[in-house]
């Protein structure tokens, strides 16, 4: 267990005691009010020192779950609350740390909750032990046979709704491990008369309902069964059905439960058909039949049944018929065969029933065992669950109380061996001094009871087998001279004469004074009982049943093996199964389980103390504790010890560094606890008397209410600090933000003020040095200047004389000469063409040179124009002239005058020197002709026009008929003052001549040419050669005076649209004008 585990102790929070080996004082009474207060709390366990006491609660608690489970596992028995699961806990692990077998003996009276401790018991054991397919299975198995036999063993009682009707001892077998490996089962005197006749207000066993309410119908027809429980006589019908007890779902449960176990189909079917076979025979009935001797002889009233019930077993109808009414007895070879009588028969009968059913349960067990039974066959461990009937004391008790009782002797017996032994061993191996312990032994009442010589069940076996007629009576006389000496055996007529006045002894009863109480037993059936006969003809005609389950069960019928001898009788043979398990129980650890029933109700909450005190007495509960008390009330290990206690001494608390044993000396010699309440063993230590326990219990509690004080303070101190702890440290980590937070902000605020000023100063500084830089620069640059202009002084003063002074000019003027060059070289390589018409020029590389380069631009271009013009000839240069002359007249004043820029001015049109025609013309003419050509001749008179060969010369002009070439008129040039032309693109001009003259007689000529502009141009050119001329006039305008004859008229060029096409036309208005209409541009 790990150090870190609270100890806990059985007797923390404990309501009443839950040892009754510390009630104090001991008596009846306290024992019965411990358990009442007990009880009244749910506490429905108590211990007498191993031995735990279980009251029935009627109810379910909440204390058998799989977490009580976990909490009692592997915890010492006195460490938790009395638990069935302690006891459980401790067998099971002592079974498997100490090598040690276990039985668990539970007794109790019926109801008392004997049979669902059991079931406790091996449902902790199988939660606690290994687990594992294989191991699952086992369990399983192991648990699910007690289903089987709850069914065809258990029974309604008045006490008990499911009472169980046999006694049951189960081996569960385990390895070295703990897993458990399989088991054995043994019952015990099942309640056969049951399956035939039931008390007032209970049941047949279980199966019978079962089977009738939950089988199919298919079954029930292969069966031959009614569902309707009023048609079987050996069914009781008062109480057929249970409240809360479903015996439909019984039924299933239980068929699920064979098949986990390993019934075989066909198994199940054939125990159904005995089942079956039980109810056929209950409702066969017989009839008397008067016989020629005077006596009535049986036969059977309706063979309905027994034919059902023949063919469900194949035997032959008339066998079984004549079973019923004849018995042959067998005597030293000789058959003797005499009939029924209706009573007999009716024996006869139930006798068959009875054994049929308890046979059939007991082969149940074997085949149980068979399933079950562990598989290897190594060494095992064995625990033993031992669950039965306990003592009972009715009004009338008979053969099975004296049976049952019987049992319970043996069993207080081994009880007392057993637990003496084991607390003698005890204080053996602890060193303890052993002191003589007192107490009842119950040998003697056994002795009574089992001596082969005189023992009671000696006589009825002697009165059995005795020849001669036996009654029960002669069985009670036998007792009566018997055992009349006996201590413990009480009757009224025995020899000892000491009871003749006893009337609550009736004559035909004994008395046996049990260990646990005296029992009034009437002896009738005692013998029958103890017999228990069965004719030997039924048994054969149930071996020659054709079901091998029904031979199985009645070896005894076969004829090949008949035996001449009695079975063994009852009562023998209960003898020798306890005797078996007496032996058996004595090889193995007992741990005790006392059921008790606290009402007769059956129902929860309610104590009885009459029938708790009846309990308590006839459990010997009282003797248990006493015995327990004998030597030591009380015994604890010196390490749960001292830490329990540790706190009532200085030295001791909190840490005892020494052995534990010291430890507790310290501590018990420190409370002044008087020597010899007490004992020191090797690990453990006694304590006599419970008081001294419940002085250091007392003491403790004190203890444990100052020190939880003590904690409860240092707790709260602890709380409250810690508590304060976080407050504060919360208070700082909040104070510590929110500083931050202010001081960030506080500091944020001063940062952008601070920037601000110094902003403002850095500001203020900057201008301030500015300024100072900006003076000083200027300083430095006055300074530089004045430096500047004082060092040229001085330099030029002082190199003056090493320089010629004007040795910056020509430094400029090589540098502008280099500039030149340059740009000289660079337009050199950039010349445009030699054309006059390009216009193209490069452009000016720098600015001072524009006027350079505009003026080399003209120079350049006069240049190339005189270059051009030096290619002319003299007659090309003549004529270029005309041209230039003509330009200079008539540029921009004479319309015509763009149209006679593209002619050239050749002069002679005519060839007047070549066309013979003109010959005559030719030779009047002594001077070069200058021009030749046809043109219009304007009449004076009317304005219409002729055409005449005009013709110049240096010196004249001369207008011929250009037919004949005759000369009409030769004006000297000399005489022609001016020419008068319009600015528009005719070709009209007038001719002015001088007045006086002789040409003049006529008047100026109006003449009109295309080629006006040549014509008139050389007409100028002539006066210009000519020095003695004045220079001829050129009149350009629109309107002008001509001179005809005598009449001065004015010449007025109009625009208009001319009649005659493109040219112009004149018209001789009146005498004062003449109108020349010249056509629109
Ligand atoms: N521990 C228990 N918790 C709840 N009910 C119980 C307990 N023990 C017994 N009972 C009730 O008492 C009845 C009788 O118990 P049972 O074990 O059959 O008695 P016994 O075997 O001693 O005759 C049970 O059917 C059940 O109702
Ligand atoms: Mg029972």
């Amino acid at each position: 267990m790990s150090k870190m585990e609270v100890k806990t102790s059985l007797l923390d929070n404990m309501i009443g005691v839950g040892d009754m080996v510390l009630l104090e004082p001991l008596s009846e009474e306290s024992f019965i009010d411990n358990l009442r207060k007990r009880f009244d709390h749910n506490e429905i366990y108590t211990y007498i020192g191993s031995v735990v006491i279980s009251l029935n609660p009627y109810k379910s608690l909440p204390i058998f779950t799989a977490d009580k489970v976990e909490e009692y596992r592997n915890r010492n028995f006195y460490e938790l609350s009395p638990h069935i699961y302690a006891l459980a806990d401790e067998a099971y692990r002592s079974l498997r740390d100490q090598d040690k077998d276990q039985c668990i003996l539970i007794t109790g009276e019926s109801g008392a909750g004997k049979t669902e401790a059991s079931k406790l018991v091996m449902s902790y054991v199988a939660a606690v032990c290994g687990k594992g397919h294989e191991v699952n299975k086992v369990k399983e198995q192991l648990l699910q046979s007690n289903p089987v036999l709850e069914a065809f063993g258990n029974a309604k009682t008045v006490r008990n709704d499911n009472s169980s009707r046999f006694g049951k001892y189960m081996d569960i077998e385990f390895d070295f491990k703990g897993d458990p490996l399989g088991g054995v089962i043994s019952n015990y005197l099942l309640e056969k008369s049951r399956v035939v006749k039931q008390p007032r207000g209970e049941r047949n066993f279980h199966i019978f309902y079962q089977l009738l309410s939950g089988a199919s119908e298919d079954t029930l027809r292969k069966l031959k069964l009614d569902r309707d429980f009023s048609k079987y006589n050996y069914l009781s019908l008062d109480s057929a059905t249970v409240n809360g007890l479903d015996d439909a779902a019984g039924f299933r449960t239980v068929r699920n439960a064979m098949q986990i176990v390993g019934f075989m189909e066909d198994e199940m079917q054939s125990v159904l058909e005995l089942v079956a076979a039980v109810l056929k025979l209950g409702n066969i009935e017989f009839k008397p039949e008067s016989r020629v001797n005077g006596f009535d002889e049986s036969r059977v009233k309706d063979k309905n049944d027994l034919k059902e019930m023949c063919e469900l077993l194949g035997i032959e109808q008339s066998v079984l018929e004549r079973a019923f009414s004849f018995r042959t007895v067998e005597a030293k070879l000789e058959k003797v065969s005499t009939t029924l009588n209706v009573a007999q028969a009716y024996y006869a009968r139930d006798a068959l029933a009875k054994n049929l059913y308890s046979r059939l349960f007991s082969w149940l067990v074997q085949r149980i065992n068979e399933s079950i039974k562990a598989q290897t066959k190594s060494r095992k461990k064995v625990m033993g669950v031992l669950d039965i009937y306990g003592f009972e004391i009715f009004e009338d008790n008979s053969f099975e109380q004296f049976i049952i009782n019987y049992c319970n002797e043996k069993l207080q017996q081994i009880f007392i061996e057993l637990t003496l032994r084991e607390e003698q061993e005890e204080y053996i191996r602890e060193g303890i001094e052993w002191t003589n312990i007192e107490y009842f032994n119950n040998a003697i009442i056994c002795d009574l009871i089992e001596n082969n010589q005189n023992g009671i069940l000696a006589m009825l076996d002697e009165e059995c087998l005795r020849p001669g007629t036996v009654t029960d009576e002669t069985f009670l006389d036998k007792l009566n001279t018997v055992c009349a000496e006996h201590q413990h055996f009480e009757s009224r007529l025995s020899k000892n004469s000491k009871f003749l006045t006893d009337h609550s002894l009736p004559h035909n009863c004994f008395r046996i004074q049990h260990y646990a109480g005296k029992v009034l037993y009437r002896v009738e059936g005692f013998v029958d009982k103890n017999n228990d006969l069965l004719y030997r003809d039924l048994s054969q005609a149930m071996y020659k049943a054709n079901h091998s389950l029904m031979k199985m069960l009645f070896p005894e019928g076969n004829p090949d093996k008949v035996n001449l001898k009695r079975p063994p009788t009852a009562g023998f043979q209960f003898r020798a199964s306890v005797s078996t398990l007496m032996k058996n129980l004595q090889t193995k650890n007992p741990n005790y389980i006392r059921c008790i029933k606290p009402n007769e109700k059956k129902a929860p909450h309610i104590f009885t103390d009459s029938l708790v005190c009846h309990q308590v007495r006839y459990l010997g509960l009282m003797e248990n504790v006493r015995v327990r008390r004998a030597g030591y009330a009380f015994r604890q290990a010196y390490e749960p010890c001292l830490e329990r206690y540790k706190m009532l001494c200085k030295q001791t608390w909190p840490h005892w560094r020494g052995p534990t044993r010291k430890g507790v000396e310290v501590l018990l010699t420190d409370l002044q606890v008087p020597a010899e309440e007490f004992s020191y063993g090797r690990s453990k230590i006694f304590i006599r008397n419970p008081r001294t326990l419940f002085f250091l219990e007392e003491k403790r509690r004190h203890c444990l209410e100052d020190l939880a004080t003590l904690i409860q303070k240092i707790y709260r101190g602890w709380k409250c600090r810690t508590h304060f702890l976080l407050l504060k440290k919360s208070q700082v980590v909040v104070a510590a933000w929110y500083r931050r937070y202010a001081q960030q902000k506080k500091y944020q605020n001063i940062k952008r003020s601070t920037i601000i000023v110094q902003s403002f100063i850095r500001g203020w500084k900057a201008r301030k040095i500015l300024r100072e830089l900006k003076y000083q620069k200027r300083c430095e640059e006055a300074v530089t200047t004045i430096a500047a202009y004082w060092h040229g002084t001085q330099v030029r003063r002082e190199y003056r004389k090493f320089f010629r002074a004007n040795a910056g000019k020509k430094i400029y003027d090589f540098t502008v000469q280099r500039i030149m060059q340059k740009y000289f070289l660079g337009l050199k390589n950039t010349m445009p063409s030699m054309s006059p018409t390009d216009k193209n020029w490069p452009a000016r590389p720098y600015q001072f040179l524009d006027g350079t380069h505009q003026a080399l631009r003209r120079i350049f271009h006069l240049w190339r124009c005189k270059k051009y013009r030096s290619q002319f000839t003299e007659e090309k240069k003549a004529i270029y002239e005309e041209k230039l002359e003509a330009s200079q007249m008539f540029k921009d004043k004479k319309a015509l005058y763009p149209s006679s820029v593209g002619q050239p001015f050749k002069g002679d049109y005519l060839e007047i020197k070549k066309n013979p025609k003109y010959q005559k013309l030719n030779s009047a003419v002594e001077e070069k002709i200058l021009l030749a050509d046809v043109i219009n001749k304007i009449n004076r008179a009317n304005g219409k026009s002729t055409p005449r060969i005009f013709l110049l010369t240096k010196s004249h002009f001369v207008l011929a008929d250009h037919k004949t070439g005759q000369v009409k008129v030769s004006v000297p040039l000399s005489d022609v003052t001016s020419v008068s032309v319009s600015t528009q693109s005719d070709g009209f001009f007038a001719l002015k001549l001088k007045e006086g003259s002789t040409s003049a007689a006529k008047g100026d000529f109006l003449l009109s040419s295309e080629r006006l502009i040549e014509i008139i141009t050389k007409l100028y050119r002539t006066g210009s050669a000519t020095a003695d001329r004045e220079q001829l006039n050129i009149d350009i305008t629109d309107e002008f005076l001509v001179q005809f004859k005598q009449d001065k008229v004015c010449v007025k060029f109009i625009q208009g649209s001319p009649k005659n096409g493109n040219s112009a036309t004149c018209k001789r208005k009146n005498n004062r004008l003449v109108e020349v209409s010249v056509p629109s541009p």
